[in-house]
């Protein structure tokens, strides 16, 4: 897998940022700030050559959309899907929360257009609206895609992975702290954990406690994963020593707030995490062997 340039996520951030900046300084459902922000997610895609979509669903008596990005190729039976929601809340910008997944899995989509990929599995990416109002926009897709759903074999969800004081949080696929997730959750863990293995960087687990958009995809039993940098939750003294970083102090001071700008993100968690991205894709849906 690449090694993704943590300056071309940053650039995303940017972008989001100014986009939010010249709407009223956020990206919430319903806001304008929200459709430009997808507006510029689509046109990077669309030029790459992904094949995109938008789908509107109506909330909260506002219009609200998803971006779908395929890549063409791989098998259509045997989807990996990569996803995070891009709308913020109405408080602030939302660069952490959730620029972040959102620019770190936009640059992997554009690395795998550069590289020319070709999976074993077909590729497909979510760009999620209205997250913050209780999983609208990735319950509304799941939802629709009927008995299509059991061609989805993972879920990659990267909500938070720049949090300025961060924690490495996977989500507990296999269950040795908490609930596990549908059967072949285990093996997402394990490619993620084995990504920041090699970087010697430890990591904990985090529960599937549905507060984010792999929740509609495990309750049809779609096996999920993805990381975490942590929200408004206090690193103990423990983490602090694993991570560096503040004991005593939240994740994410700026969470949910006016503050959660471009100066709330450690490059460090955001560049990890971005290739840990990048990793578990290429391990997980496998290179195709080329036909004669
Ligand atoms: N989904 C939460 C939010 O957007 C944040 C969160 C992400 C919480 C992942 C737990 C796990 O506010
Ligand atoms: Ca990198
Ligand atoms: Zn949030
Ligand atoms: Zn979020
Ligand atoms: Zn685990």
């Amino acid at each position: 897998a690449p090694d993704i340039p943590v300056a071309n996520v940053k650039a995303h951030l940017a972008q989001l940022q100014s986009i939010a900046t010249s709407n009223g300084g956020t990206r919430a459902h319903g806001r304008p700030g929200f459709k430009a922000s997808i507006d510029y997610v689509k046109g990077k895609l669309d030029a790459a050559g992904y094949q995109t979509r938008v789908q509107s669903f109506s909330y909260n008596g506002a219009t609200g959309y998803n971006l779908i990005a395929d890549w063409p190729g791989g098998d259509e039976n045997s989807v990996l899907m990569t996803g995070s929601h891009l709308d913020s809340v109405t408080a602030g910008p939302g660069i952490n929360d959730n620029g972040s997944g959102s620019a770190g899995n936009l640059e992997v989509a554009l690395a795998i257009a550069r590289e020319k990929f070709q999976p074993k599995q077909h590729l497909r990416f979510g760009w999620w609206g209205a997250e913050e109002l209780g999983l609208i926009g990735s319950s509304h897709y799941v939802d629709s895609l009927g008995g299509e759903r059991t061609k989805i074999k993972g879920y990659l969800n990267f909500d938070m992975i720049g949090s300025p004081n961060p924690a490495y949080l996977a989500y507990d696929g296999d269950g040795s702290s908490g609930p596990a997730g549908p059967a072949g959750s285990a093996q997402i863990e394990k490619v993620l954990r084995d990504y920041f293995t090699s970087i010697k960087v430890q990591v904990e687990d985090t529960d599937f406690d549905g507060r984010s958009d792999y929740g509609p995809f495990i309750d049809v039993g779609i096996p999920a994963g993805g990381m975490f940098t942590g929200a408004e939750g206090i690193k103990s003294s423990s983490q602090a020593q694993k991570w560096g970083g503040q004991a005593g102090q939240a994740y994410d001071r700026c969470y949910h707030g006016r503050c959660d700008t471009t100066a709330n993100i450690n490059d460090t968690a955001l560049d990890r995490n971005s290739d840990a991205i990048a990793y578990a894709i290429w391990t997980l849906a496998g290179t195709a062997t080329p036909q004669p």
